[in-house]
C-alpha cells in the first residue's frame, strides 16, 4: 500500500497549474532476515525524482533532466531487495562507519589499540564486513515549503565491526526546488571514535546502463592526490597533478588518460584514488567537481565540507544485472565519494577523523543537476 507523507502543492499565482514537492513511503520487500524495507520517493517541482530505500541509506534512483527535459535514471542500482544484498559493492549506499580503506584493519587512540575486519586483502573497507550499506536504517520523510526531505537514523552500537562507543547516525537528503540533492551527515559518539561517512551513488549521466562513463568530462578542484600502495593505503604523501594523468583541474574525458603507463593508475585499475580538495579554509563549503556528458548535456556539479573526494572509475563493475535487465560493465559508473582521506585513523599528517563525546560529526555534500 503506497502512503502519501506529505504533499505541499504551491499554488502558482499567475497561471492554473501547481508547483508541488511530495515525499511517498511504500514498502519494498523483506531483507534475507524479515525485515520489512521502506523506499521513499522525494519529488521536486522541477519533476525531478530521488528514490532512497532505508536498507544502507541508498540511492535507487535519480531521475534528472538532459539539455532538451528529457529525463533519465542517472545512478546505477537494482530492481529488488534481494540484489542489493547479494551483488554488494556499494551501489548508492552511505558507507560507514569509516569509509575508504583503514591499514590492516588497525588503529589505536591514545593507549586503546583497535581490530577492523580485514574484508579488502588485509584492510578493513567501508566500515568492514558489515558496514552501515547494510543495515536498515529508520526513515522519516517531510515535505517542507521549497524541498522534500528525508531523515534516516542509524544506531550502531559500541563495539560494532570492532569501533569503540555507541555512535547515533543521522544522514539527511533534501531535494530542492533547485535541483539540488543535499546530504548531511551527523553523529555523535559516547567514547572517542573515528567516524568518515560518504555517500557512494555510481554515476552514469547519459543513463544507468547506457554504456560506460570515459566520455564524461571530468574537472576535480584538487592540486594534489594521496598515492597508494599497491593494496590501495596511502603512501602519506600528498602529491602534486602537474603533468600527471591525475590533473583534473581542468575538464577532460574521463578516457582520455586511464590507459597510460602510470603507476597509480596500473595499481588503482584506472582511478581509484583520494583528490585533496582545494580550500580556502578547513570545512567550508566548497566545489569538488564538475561532471559533464556531452551526448545528453546533463551536468553534475558537487560542492562539499569535506577535505577529499575519491574518484572511482568503476574499475570493479564486472556485468552485473542491474535495473531493467540492463548489464553494469566494466567502468560503466563513477563515484565521488566525498570523505576524509583514507586511513587517516594512522597518519598524523591527513586531517583528523577523531570523535569525542560532545562533538557533534557535521558534513555536507551537495549535488546540483543541470545541463547545457
Ligand atoms: C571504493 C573503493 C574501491 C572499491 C569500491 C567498491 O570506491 O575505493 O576500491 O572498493 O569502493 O567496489
Amino acid at each position: 500500500m503506497k502512503k502519501y507523507i506529505a504533499t505541499l502543492a504551491a499554488a502558482c499565482a499567475f497561471c492554473s497549474f501547481a508547483n508541488a514537492q511530495s515525499v511517498k513511503q511504500e514498502d519494498w520487500g523483506k531483507t534475507k532476515n524479515g525485515e520489512q524495507v521502506k523506499m521513499f520517493t522525494l519529488k521536486n517541482s522541477k519533476g525531478m525524482t530521488v528514490k532512497v530505500i532505508d536498507y544502507g541509506a541508498i540511492i535507487t534512483e535519480i531521475q534528472a533532466p538532459d539539455r532538451n527535459g528529457e529525463f533519465a535514471d542517472i545512478v546505477l542500482g537494482f530492481d529488488n531487495i534481494k540484489d542489493y544484498q547479494e551483488l554488494t559493492d556499494y551501489f548508492g549506499a552511505v558507507v560507514g562507519r569509516y569509509g575508504n580503506r583503514i591499514a590492516e584493519g588497525k588503529f589505536s587512540i591514545g593507549d586503546n589499540d583497535y581490530t577492523l575486519p580485514q574484508n579488502n586483502g588485509v584492510n578493513s573497507l567501508h566500515g568492514g564486513k558489515v558496514g552501515f550499506d547494510q543495515k536498515v536504517w529508520k526513515g522519516e520523510a517531510v515535505a517542507t515549503g521549497d524541498s522534500a526531505k528525508l531523515t534516516l537514523k542509524l544506531k550502531s552500537p559500541d563495539g560494532d565491526q570492532g569501533y569503540p562507543g555507541n555512535l547515533d547516525v543521522t544522514v539527511t537528503y533534501t531535494l530542492t526546488n533547485e535541483n539540488k540533492l543535499i546530504v548531511n551527515y551527523k553523529a555523535t559518539t559516547d567514547k572517542p571514535t573515528v567516524c568518515n561517512l560518504t555517500q557512494h551513488s555510481y554515476f552514469n549521466l547519459y543513463g544507468a546502463g547506457n554504456g560506460n562513463i570515459l566520455g564524461h568530462e571530468v574537472m576535480l578542484n584538487a592540486d594534489a592526490f594521496t598515492p597508494v600502495d599497491e593494496t590501495l593505503i596511502p603512501t602519506g604523501e600528498l602529491k602534486k597533478v602537474d603533468g600527471t594523468p591525475f590533473d583534473f583541474r581542468k575538464p577532460r574525458p574521463v578516457g582520455s588518460r586511464i590507459e597510460k603507463a602510470d603507476e597509480q593508475l596500473i595499481i588503482g585499475g584506472g582511478y581509484d584514488h583520494n583528490w585533496v580538495l582545494n580550500k580556502k579554509s578547513p570545512g567550508e563549503m566548497s566545489l569538488a567537481a564538475r561532471v559533464y556528458e556531452p551526448v545528453s548535456g546533463r551536468m553534475l556539479t558537487i560542492e562539499t565540507t569535506e577535505p577529499g573526494i575519491q574518484f572511482y572509475s568503476g574499475n570493479f563493475l564486472a556485468g552485473q544485472t542491474g535495473k531493467g535487465g540492463k548489464n553494469y560493465f566494466f567502468r560503466y559508473g563513477m563515484c565521488f565519494e566525498t570523505q576524509h582521506f583514507p586511513d587517516s585513523p594512522n597518519r598524523e599528517n591527513f586531517p583528523s577523523t577523531l570523535l569525542n563525546p560532545g562533538e557533534t560529526y557535521d558534513t555536507t555534500t551537495v549535488f546540483t543537476f543541470g545541463a547545457q
